[in-house]
C-alpha cells in the first residue's frame, strides 16, 4: 500500500486551439536548437525514418480507417488486427447514476481498489477513496490462481480497512488488456499485453477467475457487475464531466482508445439502434506488416526483447513502456558509430532499461532539460559533453514526437469516421484522456493536439484530461448495471 487519495474528482481540459510549439517544428523543417544555436541537421538526417511528415501521417490516417472497417465487419473481424471489441456499455453517464461501489483497476502503472460514492449532490457528485497495492514482478509473470488470489486478498484488505467486510457491495473491474465480452459481466481475455504474462488466463472470463478466488477465501462477498477497459473507463468518467465525451484515450504504459460506434455498424452485435462504445486495441496496429515500412532498426529490435514478439507493433513504437528503451538503443548506436561521447560505451549504457520514459520527459524540460540530461547521462558514466546533451535532448524530442504525431494520425482516423458516421461538415466532440505519457511529458500534450487539429481541420475537438482515472468511468458502467439488475427503471447501459 503506497498511497491514498480522496476525491479527486476534477477534470481539466485543454482546448486544441490553445497549443502552440515553439521548440521545433515537426514534418521536414530543420530542427535547430535556439538556445545555444547548435545546428542539430545531422541527428535529424540520422533519424530521418522517425520523422513523419503529413503526408506520411494522413497515409497512417487513412490506413487506421481501414483497419476500424476490417476490425467491425463480420466477415473481415475473424483476420483483422485491430479487433474492435464490443463493450456492451451504450452510452455516457446521464447524471442520474448513484450508489455506493468498488472499483478494481488492474492493468496500469498500479493496481488500485477504489470506493466510489456517487450521489445527486451537486458540489460534490462524486467521493472517492483508494489504496495502491503493489503487483510483485512474481505475480504478473507468474500461474492466474496467484494473480486473482492475490486480487482478493487486495480486495479483502481493502474492505476491512472500510469496515464493509459485511456488506456485498457492486464492483467494477477496470481490467486494461483486450477481452471478449458478449455481456458486461463476462470478459474472455484474448490475450495479454504490455508487462503481464499470467499463464492459464488467455481464453479465460476474468469474472469467473475473480468470483472462484474470492470464493475460497469466504470471507467476504462481491458482486463483480461490469468489466471494463480503462479506455472505456476514462471516456465515461469524463463523460460524466462533459456529455460531448464520446472518445477515450490511454498513453501511458500501453496505449489504446475506445470510441462511440453506431450500433447499426457492429456487425458483431445484433441490434441497429443506438450506439455502443468499441475497444478499438489499437496497439495491435501493423501486426499483420501494415507498418513496415515505417519502422525502424530499433523498434524491430524492442520487439525482438518483447514479451510478445510480433505483437502490439504500434504500441511499441508509440506508447511510454518503450519510450526510454528507444532512446538507448539510438544512443548507443550513435556512440558505437562515434557521433556521441567520443565513441564512449559504457555497461551501464549496455544495458537494457536504464534509460526510462521517465528519463525523456525529464530532458524535455524546456528550463532544466539539459541539467537532467547531464546528470543522467554521467550516472551512465559516458561522461557527456555540452554537444552530446544538446544532441541527445534532440533524440528524445525526436522519438518522443514521433508517438505524439503516431497518435494523433490514429486519432484523426476515429475522429473522421465519427464525423462521417454524424454525417456533419464540421466535427465537434470531446476526447477523454489519460495516461502518464500524455500526463507526465512537459511538451507531448500540446505537439498531440496541435498534430491532430492538422490532420483533421474541419473540427473543434476539445481534450477532457482524466484527474480522477479510469474506475471513476467504471462505477458509472457499474452503477447503470446495478440499477437494471435490481429492476429500477431500467437505463441503457
Ligand atoms: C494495452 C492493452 C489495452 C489497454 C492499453 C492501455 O494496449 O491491450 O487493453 O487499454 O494497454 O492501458
Amino acid at each position: 500500500m503506497l498511497t491514498s487519495d480522496q476525491n479527486r474528482n476534477k477534470a481539466r481540459h485543454v482546448d486544441v486551439r490553445e497549443a502552440s510549439e515553439h521548440l521545433v517544428v515537426s514534418g521536414h523543417t530543420l530542427y535547430i536548437n535556439k538556445s545555444i544555436g547548435f545546428d542539430l541537421t545531422c541527428i535529424d538526417k540520422y533519424l530521418y525514418s522517425m520523422r513523419f511528415s503529413d503526408e506520411t501521417l494522413h497515409d497512417i490516417k487513412c490506413r487506421f480507417r481501414r483497419e476500424l472497417e476490417n476490425g467491425l465487419g463480420r466477415d473481415t473481424n475473424t483476420t483483422a488486427t485491430v479487433k474492435m471489441l464490443p463493450t456492451f456499455v451504450r452510452s455516457i453517464p446521464d447524471g442520474s447514476e448513484k450508489g455506493d461501489f468498488l472499483a478494481l483497476d488492474l492493468g496500469g502503472s498500479n493496481f488500485r481498489i477504489l470506493r466510489v460514492k456517487v450521489t445527486q449532490d451537486k458540489k460534490q457528485p462524486v467521493q472517492m477513496e483508494s489504496l495502491v497495492y503493489e503487483t510483485p514482478e512474481d505475480i504478473i509473470h507468474g500461474s492466474g490462481t496467484q494473480l486473482f488470489d492475490h486480487v482478493a486478498e487486495c480486495l479483502g484488505d481493502f474492505m476491512e480497512k472500510q469496515k464493509i467486510k459485511d456488506k456485498k457491495l457492486p464492483v467494477g473491474f477496470t481490467f486494461s488488456f483486450p477481452c471478449a465480452q458478449t455481456k458486461l459481466d463476462e470478459a474472455v481475455l484474448v490475450t495479454w499485453t504490455k508487462k503481464f504474462k499470467v499463464s492459464g488466463v488467455e481464453g479465460m472470463d476474468v469474472v469467473k477467475l475473480l468470483n472462484k478466488a474470492i470464493k475460497k477465501r469466504g470471507d467476504y462477498e462481491a458482486d463483480i457487475m461490469a468489466v471494463v477497459n480503462d479506455t472505456t473507463g476514462t471516456m465515461m468518467t469524463c463523460g460524466f464531466d462533459d456529455q460531448r465525451c464520446e472518445v477515450g484515450i490511454i498513453i501511458g504504459t500501453g496505449t489504446n482508445a475506445c470510441y462511440m460506434e453506431e450500433l447499426r455498424h457492429i456487425d458483431l452485435v445484433e441490434g441497429d439502434e443506438g450506439r455502443m462504445c468499441i475497444n478499438t486495441e489499437w496497439g495491435a496496429f501493423g501486426d499483420d506488416g501494415s507498418l513496415e515500412d515505417l519502422r525502424t532498426e530499433f523498434d524491430r529490435e524492442i520487439d525482438r526483447g518483447s514479451l510478445n514478439p510480433g505483437k502490439q507493433l504500434f504500441e511499441k513504437m508509440a506508447s511510454g513502456m518503450f519510450m526510454g528503451e528507444l532512446v538507448r538503443l539510438i544512443l548507443v548506436k550513435m556512440a558505437k558509430e562515434g557521433l556521441l561521447f567520443e565513441g564512449r560505451i559504457t555497461p551501464e549504457l549496455l544495458t537494457k532499461g536504464k534509460i526510462e520514459t521517465k528519463h525523456v520527459s525529464a530532458i524535455e524540460k524546456s528550463k532544466e532539460g539539459l541539467t537532467k540530461c547531464k546528470e543522467i547521462l554521467t550516472r551512465l558514466g559516458v561522461e557527456p559533453s555540452q554537444e552530446d546533451c544538446v544532441a541527445v535532448q534532440h533524440v528524445c524530442t525526436i522519438v518522443s514526437f514521433r508517438s505524439a504525431n503516431l497518435i494523433a494520425a490514429t486519432l484523426g482516423g476515429i475522429l473522421t469516421r465519427l464525423k462521417d458516421n454524424k454525417g456533419v461538415a464540421r466535427l465537434r466532440t470531446t476526447v477523454g484522456i489519460d495516461g502518464s505519457m500524455y500526463k507526465m511529458h512537459p511538451q507531448y500534450a500540446r505537439r498531440l493536439h496541435k498534430t491532430v487539429r492538422r490532420l483533421v481541420p474541419d473540427s473543434d475537438v476539445r481534450f477532457l484530461l482524466s484527474e480522477s482515472g479510469s474506475a471513476k468511468g467504471a462505477a458509472m458502467v457499474t452503477a447503470v448495471a446495478y440499477r437494471n439488475k435490481m429492476g429500477l427503471t431500467p437505463t441503457k447501459v
